[in-house]
């Protein structure tokens, strides 16, 4: 009987070994099919990529408009060149779908769906959740299923694993899990899906295996850790290391102020230390998909555990309270002029998170804006990549940056440093800047209608 039971083991192994190897194979001739759940920031360009290495590429997404506009080669997302979709698309080797059937045929599952916080600043995982409960529906022996959205430490073993159980089928067996954070820098025209190191950490050593196959198909730098845990906590260090430094240049540039000196040179300075400093920059705040959100998730999960963050907590205090400060400098510039913000006409430049990218997510110009509005202000905004936001729920669309409506105004608020715009230019046409990005700052002359951050 005890030999009847260890044959049987030793038959599986050797199945679940054929298995792999017929996994690692497909995936090393590029003919395993791979799905991508999620088709935005992360989605899209992770897609294009896979097509651009020779695989039959999947996207699926709930936004129906998504879907049409990958079938039409039109593409949505500032990275993606939208004759790199015709031409996959064209190919066969890229379509997108709202329809979830086709995960029954796919090798590999790539989840990129949204995580953002609840008002009660606790993570939203059911984006995760709901892609994963259809996973389930359709997973079969073999795949390879990974999540790249950003999450706290734990949801890959303690919440993903569960559900995806629920088919009958034992995760690292039957079918491989990992988690691989996605990196990409929107805007970044150095780095990109192909060459930033790509960080891989499985449930268990042959779900980090398949998953570390399949990214070197298109990474040439994957990096393996030894848990899913492990690399979710790196993405996790990664964004509260940039809050953290973004909070300290902020309280930097606030102190500076009372002292009477620029902080932009302060940090010049600073960097040319050749060890021991990296530059960080203050700003109107922090937004986007990620900064503002993620530290949060280890926060909430820290807690917990027992443990209450405290970096975290304060460098979002910190980053939380400069829109309130940038109003406060409108205030005194228009005060200087015996205005005051209620009646009078602010131009904003920039409402992306960011330079160079459309995403206005989490923007501090939201904010900034919204609250000029209550204070009674009449306010323009003009950014190259957006046509139109709501704040305070209005309504706004782009003006055009003319000289007439730069002279209209009584204060012009850089606000996102975009490479577009001719800053001396504006300087020239408008009565007073208030730069919070230092974007004027290589202008040659002195300007006494700019004001810095
Ligand atoms: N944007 C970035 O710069 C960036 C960088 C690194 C990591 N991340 C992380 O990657 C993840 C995705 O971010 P993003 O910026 O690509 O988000 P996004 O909002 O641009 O795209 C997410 C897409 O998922 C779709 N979606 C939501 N639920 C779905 C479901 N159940 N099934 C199918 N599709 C669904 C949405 O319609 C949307 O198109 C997040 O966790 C984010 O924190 C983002």
């Amino acid at each position: 009987m005890f030999i009847r039971v260890l044959e049987d083991e030793q038959i599986m192994s050797k199945v679940k070994a054929q298995m792999s190897n017929r996994l690692i194979n497909k995936i090393k001739n590029k003919e395993a099919k791979i799905a991508v759940i999620g088709l935005g920031y992360v989605g899209l360009p992770l897609c294009v990529e896979f097509a651009k290495n020779g695989f039959c590429v999947t996207g699926i997404d709930v936004d129906r408009k998504r879907v049409e506009s990958v079938d039409k080669g039109v593409s949505y997302i500032g990275d993606v060149k939208s004759s790199e979709i015709k031409l996959y698309v064209k190919e066969k080797k890229f379509q997108a779908t709202t329809d979830y059937k086709i995960l029954g045929k796919q090798d590999a599952i790539i989840m990129c769906v949204p995580t953002p916080l609840r008002k009660t600043k606790e993570p939203d995982i059911s984006y995760i959740i709901d892609a994963s409960k259809k996973i389930a529906e359709y997973l079969k022996e073999e795949q390879l299923i990974v999540l790249e959205s950003t999450t706290y430490p734990g949801t890959t073993d303690e919440v993903i694993l569960p559900i995806l159980e629920k088919s009958g089928l034992k995760a690292g067996k039957d079918f491989y899990l990992a988690f691989s954070p996605e990196r990409v820098d929107p805007g970044n025209k150095r780095y990109n899906t192909a060459n930033i190191p790509k960080i891989i950490g499985g449930i268990n050593s042959q779900s980090t295996l398949m998953a570390k196959t399949l990214y070197s198909q298109i990474n040439s730098n994957v990096i393996a850790v030894s848990s899913s845990r492990v690399a979710e906590m790196v993405k996790l260090l990664e964004n509260t290391f940039r809050s953290v430094n973004i909070a300290l240049a902020n309280e930097m540039a606030i102190m500076c102020d009372y002292l009477g000196i620029d902080v932009w040179e302060v940090i010049k300075g600073a960097t040319t230390k050749p060890f021991g400093f990296m530059p960080f920059y203050p700003g109107p705040g922090i937004g986007g998909h990620c900064i503002p959100l993620d530290p949060f998730y280890l926060t909430w999960k820290s807690r917990l555990h027992g443990y209450e963050a405290k970096f975290i907590e304060l460098a979002g205090e910190i980053n939380k309270a400069m829109p309130k400060y940038v109003i406060g400098k409108i205030r005194d510039i228009l005060n200087n002029r015996k205005k005051s913000i209620n009646g009078s006409t602010v131009f904003i430049l920039g409402v992306a998170y960011k330079k160079d990218v459309g995403d206005w997510r989490e923007s501090p110009a939201i904010e900034i804006i919204s609250m000029l509005l209550e204070k009674g202000a009449n306010v323009w905004f003009n950014d190259p990549y957006v046509s139109e936001i709501k704040a305070d729920d209005t309504l706004m669309r782009s003006k055009e940056l003319s000289k007439s409506l730069l002279r209209k105004s009584d204060c012009t608020v850089i606000i996102t440093d975009h490479s577009a715009y001719d800053y001396k230019f504006i300087v020239e046409s408008s009565s007073a800047v208030l730069d919070t990005r230092n974007a004027t700052g290589d202008l040659k002359g002195t300007f006494e209608n700019v004001f810095k951050l």
